[in-house]
């Protein structure tokens, strides 16, 4: 029999904290090639959206998460990310565990946000704010209460970003603006609108573009990723389907100019340089951080009410 995790089980399965540990494991074994994945499949019905294939395996498991992005979604009343994870045993195939993928993106998500923005930030950061406050930046926002932050959330939706402050603890911020030029900021909006036009982005900022996975979205102006240093979670995927790709194919920026998340946390590559840089940190998102997070779960199903299947 199958446990299935819905997403409240996910979330009374893996806390904050250990997503965040789990996720900066993950990024450690796949940089020492101890975890493996390759690159996801994307299959579009652009402009509706896109399904995700991601593989992934390492310490003795085997995943597929099938997800979306569907960004005119939530108009409708449906969410931007849907799907299921699958989490089979590496050595004889069988299926160990179903969860809902959106819930799994959500925390795998927020934890890489916040590891690559702690990793990557200056010393003497103080202010952080979240922009987007959906599903994923919401769970972002609650990622950096946990670990002891008080961001400001932005959301151009109003009602959404006083909710999310109200419900976990942050404050608004007066204006985009505001929320844009803190210390350290973690994006997580559609991609359809350039936050950081050319010249925005402030001496010794951090930026976690979290927002901009896919063809054609974009969080930042091409001319700001060339001023910066650039951080992404993977080149393979990141130069071809993320915020990169917009950079790369007109040859401003190249594989040497771009430093992989995982490097910097194994010790293999140096991350920020100096207070005075602006670092950016380009998400896709990575089926490794799913396979840390389902892991946790399924160490929890024993002890959790849950449905299964019998398949
Ligand atoms: N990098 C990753 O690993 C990863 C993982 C999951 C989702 N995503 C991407 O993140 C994005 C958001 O996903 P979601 O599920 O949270 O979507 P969502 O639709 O739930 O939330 C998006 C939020 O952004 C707000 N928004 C839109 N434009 C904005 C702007 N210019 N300024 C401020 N707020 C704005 C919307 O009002 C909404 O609240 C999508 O593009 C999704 O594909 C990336």
């Amino acid at each position: 029999m199958v446990p299935v995790f819905g997403v409240a089980d996910v979330e009374r399965a893996v806390s904050p904290n250990e997503a965040y540990d789990a996720v900066r494991d993950a990024f450690i074994a796949h940089a020492r090639g101890e975890w493996s994945m390759p690159p996801k499949v994307y299959v579009t019905n652009y402009p509706a959206g896109d399904f995700r294939a991601m593989p992934a395996i390492g310490g003795g498991h085997a995943l597929l998460k099938w997800v979306t992005s569907f960004p005119g979604n939530p108009a409708r009343g449906l969410p931007t990310v849907t799907g299921l994870v699958l989490l089979s045993d590496a050595e004889d195939g069988r299926l160990l565990a179903m969860l809902d993928a959106g819930a799994v993106t959500a925390l795998r998500t927020a934890a890489a946000a916040v590891l690559a923005a702690d990793t990557l930030c200056r010393q003497d950061a103080s202010s952080y704010a979240v922009v987007g406050c959906g599903v994923n930046g919401a769970e972002t926002v609650r990622m950096l209460v946990a670990r002891g932050n008080s961001p400001l959330v932005w959301d151009v939706d109003e009602g959404r970003r006083r909710k999310v402050a109200e419900r976990l603890g942050a404050e608004v911020a007066p204006s985009a603006a505001d929320a844009l030029a803190s210390d350290v900021v973690i994006t997580v909006t559609p991609g359809s609108t350039v936050l950081y036009p050319p010249g925005s982005l402030q001496r010794g900022q951090h930026v976690s573009l979290m927002g901009a996975d896919g063809p054609s979205k974009a969080e930042v102006a091409v001319d700001e990723l060339a001023r910066a240093r650039v951080f992404c979670d993977d080149w393979e995927q990141a130069s071809h389907g993320g915020e990169l790709a917009a950079a790369v194919e007109p040859g401003v920026i190249a594989r040497a100019d771009v430093t992989e998340l995982g490097a910097v946390l194994t010790g293999a590559a140096p991350g920020r340089l100096s207070d005075e840089e602006l670092t950016l940190f380009d998400s896709t998102g990575l089926a490794i951080q799913d396979l840390a997070i389902t892991k946790v779960a399924l160490g929890k199903a024993d002890a959790l009410d849950l449905q299964h299947l019998d398949v």
